[in-house]
């Protein structure tokens, strides 16, 4: 073995070592943590990249309209885009993170990731990178679809498991490449504890636990067992669990999918599967996601920027439907749940009708639909 083998090798056991630590110490912190009770003041807006600015601007015009006359303040927070993250080779330009900071909640538009091919590899995604910082450890995202009764709530662990250290990963030149997932008590516990908690606030029956624990025994299995001791305190509720693969099946059954109602799944499976389930709803554009923290919380649409669109010249016919869904569920949160509803009927009035985006010139442009829910929100 080559001297620079051994000291790569080296390298790499020294990087795991503080790897390790800093995630015990995540652990620790985790279990420390105070439940803040926050007021919300504040609504900052990123608009983001590709179809994000399109999106964002009809989100803000909504805004607008249903939060008139509240005591309430949109702050726009310009330039969080790929061209000045690029130049300040940081995810989130500090004094951008500074300014979503002093918000108390945040809309923010797709942005893009440089992928592994690019000449940035390393820049992290801005999405991960607000997740793991602000420490917005659950992604809520529900999906509903009337005509098969499905009413599905995904609850994503959205700060550990492949993504914890999805930007850290080890490569010894010429041989191999290493990753890690992790999966903390606490960080295991907390989501669990909320999807419980949410499951029996809204008088769900179910709550189903999704993992792969037969291959990842380690990191599933932990998962697993800790949000079944949580499920164990909730009597009331019926646990059941299912490896990714199947529930990936099980989601286009119509025999079996209505029956599922609360799902809680680590990180990268929890990405995977709640694209397919929005595809069932009508496609990507039309899901919203919650990013909740103990005080702040991140709104986004499922979705990425769609850099495709742009390029094919069909921006105009980008799809706010899935940003203003993580509307709905913002202003949910912040305490406006009348006005909530009111987008919510509009944003289902938009389908019934007809009104419907593609994404392509077959549908309707994004303004189209924005002037529609405009007039059924006032
Ligand atoms: C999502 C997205 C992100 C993720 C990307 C943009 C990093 O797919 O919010 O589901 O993988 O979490
Ligand atoms: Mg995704």
């Amino acid at each position: 073995m080559s001297n620079n083998r051994e000291a790569e090798i080296i390298e790499a056991v020294n990087k795991f070592e503080e790897l390790l630590r800093t995630q015990i110490e995540r652990n620790e912190n985790i279990k420390n943590q105070p439940k803040e009770n926050k007021e919300f003041k504040v609504i900052g807006i990123c608009d983001g990249d590709g179809i994000g600015p399109t999106i964002t601007n009809s989100a803000r015009k909504v805004l607008d309209v249903l939060l008139q006359g509240e005591d309430i303040e949109i702050k726009e927070i310009k330039g969080f885009n790929i061209e000045n993250r690029l130049e300040a080779g940081e995810t989130v330009p500090a004094d951008i993170l500074a300014e979503i900071k002093k918000c108390d909640v945040l809309l923010k538009g797709p942005t893009t990731t440089p992928s592994s091919e690019s000449s940035t590899p390393n820049l992290e995604s801005a999405n991960v990178f607000l997740r793991k910082t602000l420490d917005l450890y659950a992604n809520l995202r529900p999906v509903i679809i009337p005509e098969k009764k499905i009413d599905w709530t995904f609850f994503r662990e959205n700060t550990e498991g492949e993504y914890a250290l999805g930007s850290q990963g080890i490569e010894i030149k010429d041989s191999l490449a290493f990753d890690f997932k992790v999966t903390t008590e606490e960080g295991t516990k907390r989501i669990a504890r909320l999807a419980f908690e949410y499951a029996k606030a809204n008088g769900k029956k179910k709550v189903s636990i999704i993992t792969k624990a037969n291959i990842m025994k380690k990191t599933d299995g932990k998962f697993l067992k800790l949000c079944k001791e949580v499920g164990s305190e909730y009597p009331e509720i019926s646990v059941d669990s299912w490896y990714v693969d199947i529930m990936a099946a099980n989601l286009i059954n119509d025999e079996i999918n209505k029956d599922f109602e609360v799902l809680i799944l680590p990180n990268l499976y929890g990405d995977i599967i709640t694209d397919e389930a929005a595809q069932l709803q009508g496609g990507v554009g039309t899901a919203g996601s919650a990013n909740i923290g103990n005080g702040f919380a991140m709104f986004e649409a499922i979705h990425g920027s769609a850099p495709r669109m742009v390029e094919e010249g069909l921006t105009e016919y980008a799809n706010p439907s899935s940003i203003l869904r993580a509307v709905v569920m913002m202003l949910r949160h912040i305490g406006y749940a009348s006005k909530a509803i009111l987008l919510e009927h509009a944003l289902d009035g938009a389908s019934s009708e007809g009104i419907i985006v593609t994404g392509l010139p077959s549908g309707r442009k994004c303004e189209e639909i924005t002037n529609y829910i405009l007039k059924n929100i006032k």
